[in-house]
């Protein structure tokens, strides 16, 4: 099953077409093209993604990533016979786009009448790909942004009559720590980076999200199935990274660079006592919740008080703000695992890309006996591959096509 992945919840673009199949011993996929692009340069300046602004790029990036993914595709395998036409100069306007079909896509694309021209370009020049299903972000994310992937997503299925599967992003984190890449026969590295072996999770699974907007910890039944058993009272753990590199002076978004000036203080002053030691929020509640804008507020109290804040402190504060949000997500994995005693713990979301947190993380699943699902870095953080994977899964457990659904910036699991 050929299927089209389409991510615009923030500040990423992406466009991904994958092959997947599962027979009863396995299940695999195939990435056939994968694009993204990241708006991270034109958000750099400001310190935060702008919705509108997220908007208009994705609206002028889609059918750009859209051609070049096809293009890739074309490469790996074919779709349609004539994908380009001779010299790029045959038009040919597909017989299920006549006028009534093509009003019904710019209809679709109402609120975006340059992404309806480049659209009516491109299906215009191309024959229909063999693609049997489009799976979009339908939430959460930001609003504006959203709807741009979700109306380009319902303008492709109208005109190409594709089924079309709304995603959740989250979900789409959860997913992309299945994927494992096949490994050559000394198992010694991937035989090639676009084949993956979709991992059978034992369930019930623990899911701890952390990103830019999330901190949740998720009980995952069954497939699918799932149970929100912890959340953040106000900031996610991304958002607070991005806020203390912002007040370090560091650019947009900081998360990563957090985690490298830690990872630099830690290998230069090992034994070093915490000048400026922080709080560890909620890390003795009974509850499963997080809270972040307090240990943020007290960053931001700690730098007043320094005369000067020196490459020197901005490291010893990097440390000592990841050591604190490492034992607050230590703490309550390891409760969460107590009380509902689960098979296996995912990970997911933007921040897990931090190495620091996976190590950590991977040490809690020893101490328990858990399998540990993480994804690789590179789908750690918003792409579409992800998404493309749980449409795939949610076609597999029988999710009919939808065309009428919205934008929804709060969708929750
Ligand atoms: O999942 P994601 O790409 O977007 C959202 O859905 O929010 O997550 C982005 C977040 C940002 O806050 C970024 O700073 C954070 O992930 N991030 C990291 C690291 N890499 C990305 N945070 C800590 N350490 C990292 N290495
Ligand atoms: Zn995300």
């Amino acid at each position: 099953m050929i299927i089209l992945g389409i991510e615009t919840s923030c500040d990423e673009t992406g466009v991904c077409i994958i092959e997947a199949e599962k027979s009863e011993k396995e299940a695999s996929l195939t990435v056939l093209g994968n694009q993204l692009y990241s708006q991270v340069k034109l958000h750099e300046q400001y310190g935060g993604v702008f919705p509108m602004m997220a908007k208009r790029e994705h609206a002028k990036n889609l059918v750009p990533l859209f051609q070049k993914c096809l293009e890739e595709v074309e490469h790996n395998r074919p779709l349609a016979p004539s994908l380009t036409n001779e010299g790029g100069k045959t038009l040919r306007i597909l017989p299920s786009l006549d006028k009534e079909g093509l009003r019904a896509v710019e209809n679709i694309l109402i609120r975006e009448p340059e992404l309806f021209v480049e659209l009516e370009e491109l299906i215009k020049t191309i024959e229909k790909p063999d693609i049997d299903a489009i799976a979009v972000t339908s939430g959460p994310g930001l609003e504006p942004a959203l709807w741009v992937g979700v109306t380009f997503a319902k303008a492709l299925s109208e005109a190409w009559n594709i089924p079309l599967i709304p995603t959740n992003h989250m979900e789409g984190h959860i997913v992309a720590s299945s994927l494992s890449p096949f490994l050559d026969k000394k198992g010694l590295g991937a035989v090639d980076k676009k084949e993956y072996k979709i991992k059978e999770t034992k369930y019930p699974a623990l899911a701890l999200l952390i990103s830019g907007g999330h901190t949740q910890l998720v009980l995952i039944k069954d497939n699918l199935q799932y149970e929100i058993i912890g959340n953040t009272c106000d900031d996610a753990v991304g958002e607070a990274f991005d806020k203390v590199a912002r007040m370090l002076g560091l650019p947009y978004p900081g998360g990563k660079i957090i985690s490298e000036l830690a990872k630099k203080e830690r290998e230069e002053n090992p034994n070093k006592k915490a000048p400026y030691p922080l709080p560890r929020p909620m890390i003795h509640s009974k509850d499963l919740n997080f809270s972040f804008s307090g240990l943020k507020t007290a960053v931001l109290y700690t730098l007043k008080k320094i005369p000067e804040i020196t490459d020197e402190v901005k490291q010893e504060i990097a440390l000592e703000f990841e050591s604190a949000v490492l034992d607050v997500l230590e703490s309550k994995t390891s409760q969460a695992i107590e009380e509902y005693n689960p098979q296996t713990l995912i990970i997911g979301g933007g921040v897990s890309a931090n190495p620091s947190i996976r190590e950590l993380l991977e040490k809690v699943c020893q101490k328990y006996g858990l399998e540990f699902l993480v994804p690789e870095v590179s789908t750690s953080t918003d792409n579409a591959l992800m998404i493309a994977l749980a449409g795939y899964m949610n076609i597999l457990a029988g999710k009919k096509s939808d065309t009428t659904f919205r934008a929804n910036g709060n969708l929750s699991l």
